[in-house]
């Protein structure tokens, strides 16, 4: 960690942030290309605390901490991420038709505040081409004998070009085409970097984009269930993350994913004029946090004990991760934490999450996850469980 935290500041600190993305991002693929590199690194970094195991969404996390989406837009890394310790992966954004995004610069770091914010634009290959890259993984792995194999979600957007009302077609060629490589599947109305998006968030609007592409998930893999969640934004006023949250309950979803980044530029330290000179963009790290947090509760509250809720939003430390778990959350990603941490922050969150509850406890996979259990660096859990997103009844609906 000490290491990286040098290499950031005497390098990556000094580069294009979008540069040294692609830089990190390789030297991770290139580790992975080589033979037999990710599963053995997999198996060091990975989380292989059976107690910090969650069954949700019908699947077995080996950890509660996944990789959001952005990072990985067109797929091209999964394994190489998941090598580093992730316990799940999200792609995408991936939009119906290819398109190049914003133009650049539009990722830039708030240092101080070990924030970004970034207009990218869901900048990706469109669906077809993913979904033949996801085809061609997925037959490269056949027939291997894999003991541990990575859960791959799928984020899904709309292609900027389309009008609006068009909207529903372009996520439904989205979903039939990744739906049989996602283990699941996420429709994203909460990017605030393609116009007009977020108002799919009304649950007017929301409520057929949802059924038309749970409808097109089943069509598309007729013989397995493809569980199907929502991302939302940060920014939306209270009675619309409930509005929301009840749409979830009536329709059957399977989760909801709190949150995506943020319009809002309050709470930096970051000098005012140095925050304006970057721009539109959604702000991500740790000054989210609270916010995510008191939507995620929200959430938590209105749609009851069984349904699984992913938490994310400047999430640094075990101790936030805890936080989260204590929130309600029965899942966690992160992004920027992975910018200015490092590639071993997955493995440092599940260790540290791990070690606040106690190895060995030896409850295993199955166990209500995250509750009543302290963390170290100096959060305890609250204590308790109130009954959130309990994993021992398998697939939440
Ligand atoms: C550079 C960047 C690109 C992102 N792209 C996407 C995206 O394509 N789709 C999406 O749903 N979220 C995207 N996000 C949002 C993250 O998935 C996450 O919800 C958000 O950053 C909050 O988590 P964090 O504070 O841990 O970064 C992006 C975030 C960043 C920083």
């Amino acid at each position: 960690m000490m290491l990286y935290q040098a290499l950031f500041r005497a390098v990556f600190s000094k580069m294009d942030p979008e540069r040294a993305h692609h830089l990190g991002f390789g030297a991770i693929r290139a580790t992975a290309a080589i033979p037999g590199a990710a599963p053995a690194l997999r198996s060091v970094l990975g989380p292989r605390d059976p107690a910090l195991a969650v069954k949700a969404l019908g699947l077995e996390f080996p950890g509660p901490f996944g990789l959001a989406a952005g990072f990985d837009k067109n797929a091209v890394g999964i394994d190489g991420l998941a090598a580093l310790g992730f316990a799940f992966v999200e792609v995408g954004t991936v939009t119906g038709r290819p398109q190049p995004g914003n133009e650049a610069p539009r990722l830039f770091r708030l240092t101080q505040d070990r924030c970004l914010i970034n207009r990218m634009g869901f900048n990706n290959d469109g669906a077809d081409a993913v979904a033949d890259r996801l085809a061609r993984r997925a037959e490269k792995l056949r027939g291997r004998r894999r003991p541990d194999p990575v859960i791959v979600g799928v984020n899904i957007g709309k292609t900027k070009l389309v009008p609006e009302q068009e909207a529903i077609a372009d996520y439904v060629h989205s979903a039939t085409a990744l739906a049989p490589y996602a283990d699941y599947l996420t429709v994203n109305v909460s990017s605030p970097n393609t116009p007009g998006l977020r108002n799919l968030q009304a649950v007017e609007v929301l409520r057929p984009l949802l059924l038309a592409v749970r409808e097109a998930a089943n069509q598309a893999v007729p013989d397995r269930h493809v569980p199907l969640l929502v991302k939302i934004a940060p920014d939306l006023a209270d009675e619309d993350v409930t509005a929301v949250a009840d749409l979830a309950v009536e329709i059957g979803l399977d989760g909801i994913i709190a949150t995506n980044t943020t319009i809002s530029r309050e709470g930096l330290a970051t000098p005012r004029p140095e925050v304006e000179a970057r721009g539109a963009g959604g702000l991500s790290g740790p000054v989210l946090r609270p916010r995510a947090l008191e939507v995620l509760r929200a959430l938590r509250t209105r749609v009851g004990p069984e349904m699984t809720l992913i938490g994310v939003g400047g999430i640094t430390t075990a101790a936030d991760a805890q936080e989260f778990l204590d929130a309600g959350a029965t899942l966690l990603q992160g992004y920027t934490g992975f910018i200015y941490q490092g590639p071993f922050w997955a493995r440092r969150i599940h260790r540290g999450l791990s070690r606040g509850r106690g190895r060995g406890r030896g409850r295993g996979l199955g166990h209500e996850h995250g509750h009543g259990h302290g963390v170290d660096q100096g959060h305890q859990g609250r204590g308790g469980n109130d009954g959130r997103g309990d994993s021992t009844s398998g697939a939440s609906q």
